[in-house]
């Protein structure tokens, strides 16, 4: 019997220890690591640099409350802020910093419609769940908070019908990331950021997945030429140190006045300490161009592979963050299994798709022994068919 609500479907596998891209199971299993502990672990494991920092701050001091100054999250933020207009709000996860991005739009604006997408995740949390656009995640849980409304992702004509004076906010994801590795459209993007300008709306971007360098800038908004009057941040911004983050323009400070929001642990010594380097480490022009190299790799791999298998339908994503698209679920399910056999780790995502989020500290060789179990895995399957 165990002792933890069945909320999760856990795996028999326990990791024990981690070294750079790889993990290590109970029996003394390696395994190469394609997911990052889900888009966490951007830097790996066991960075010596990160454990230098992280024992440096535990001897120095662990925590203080938000009623002191805290020159770190000063710091942090400020780097975060990557020299434009923005302020920020320091939480423990995505799904708070959602909630933070949440309540600051409907204060700021004084309005309460905010517009999501279907396929959207933005968190657990009752304001994240209500703001994520998929019915089997509310299930259960209703009422939901009031005044969240779902419209299809890429598609501009029911959001102009939607989006009015008194919209609060749009609220996506650049790539929808649990929903399937979906990136949102060039063109829609600018369209989107356009009528939120025209109606007074904010643009709210959830970076929580696709932030840090996964996609291969520092964030993803900085592939569409956007500026979102507010962004969240998690995942890879603490390497595995739980921290979340809200970005917004600094004209929204007075709706986050003293008292309005807080956290206790929120912006804690250890975790900005840890940020404060991840942040000096992956936003580094060498890095991203980098982890842009290796996405390249790593995508002519896969468009190759996806030719020769007929179990796959498409390859898409940006930078480090890709989804290979399968044909049904069943599939799905026997692949990543059978990856998993072979020492390599990897995701899913909706239904049918198989999502890779390396390390962005992955090797070329790596990569290489990577897509040769991809290769072995998805064409065996095909042999099958
Ligand atoms: C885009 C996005 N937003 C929000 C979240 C929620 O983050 P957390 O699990 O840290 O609350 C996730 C987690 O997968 C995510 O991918």
């Amino acid at each position: 019997m165990s002792y933890l609500f069945p909320n999760y479907q856990r795996k028999k596998l326990e990791f024990i220890k981690g070294s750079k891209n790889m993990l290590t199971d109970h029996n003394g299993k390696n395994y190469l690591d394609f997911t990052s502990g889900i888009g966490v672990m951007n830097l790996g494991y066991n960075d010596p640099d990160l454990n230098q920092v992280l024992a440096d701050q535990t001897i120095l001091l662990w925590h203080t409350p938000n009623l002191y100054q805290n020159h770190l999250q000063e710091q942090v933020a400020q780097k975060l802020a990557k020299g434009k207009d923005y302020v920020g709000y320091f939480c423990n996860s995505g799904a708070e910093a959602n909630e933070a991005a949440i309540k600051l739009a409907r204060k700021a604006t004084g309005k309460r419609k905010i517009i999501t997408f279907t396929n959207s995740f933005h968190g657990r949390t009752y304001g994240a769940m209500s703001a994520t656009g998929q019915e089997s995640i509310h299930a259960g849980f209703e009422p939901l908070v009031p005044d969240f409304i779902y419209l299809p992702f890429n598609q501009i004509e029911p959001l102009k019908e939607e989006l009015d004076q008194d919209t609060a906010a749009v609220m996506l994801e650049l790539i929808q990331g649990e929903g399937g590795v979906i990136p949102a459209d060039e063109q829609w993007i600018q369209d989107v950021q356009s009528l939120c300008r025209e109606f007074g709306a904010l643009l709210i971007i959830d970076e929580i997945q696709t932030g840090i360098g996964r996609t291969g800038a520092f964030y993803a908004y900085e592939h569409y030429q956007i500026e979102p009057d507010i962004f969240t941040l998690a995942k890879g911004l603490g390497n595995g140190i739980p921290v979340g983050a809200m970005l917004g323009k600094s004209n929204l400070g007075d709706a986050f006045g003293q008292g309005s929001h807080g956290s206790t642990f929120g912006g804690n010594k250890l975790a900005m300490s840890v940020a404060n380097k991840v942040i000096d480490r992956i936003n580094q022009s060498a890095f991203l161009e980098d982890v842009q190299n290796k996405s390249e790799q790593l995508f002519s791999g896969l468009d190759q592979l996806a030719k020769r298998s007929s179990l796959i339908q498409a390859v898409r994503g940006k930078g480090l963050m890709i989804g290979i698209q399968l044909f049904d679920q069943n599939s799905l399910n026997q692949v990543s299994e059978q990856l998993e056999a072979e020492g390599l780790l990897t995701l899913k995502a909706g239904q049918t798709v198989l999502r890779l989020l390396p390390p962005l500290t992955i090797t070329n060789e790596e990569m290489a022994k990577g897509l040769t179990i991809l290769e072995k895995v998805l064409n065996k399957e095909k042999e099958h068919d």
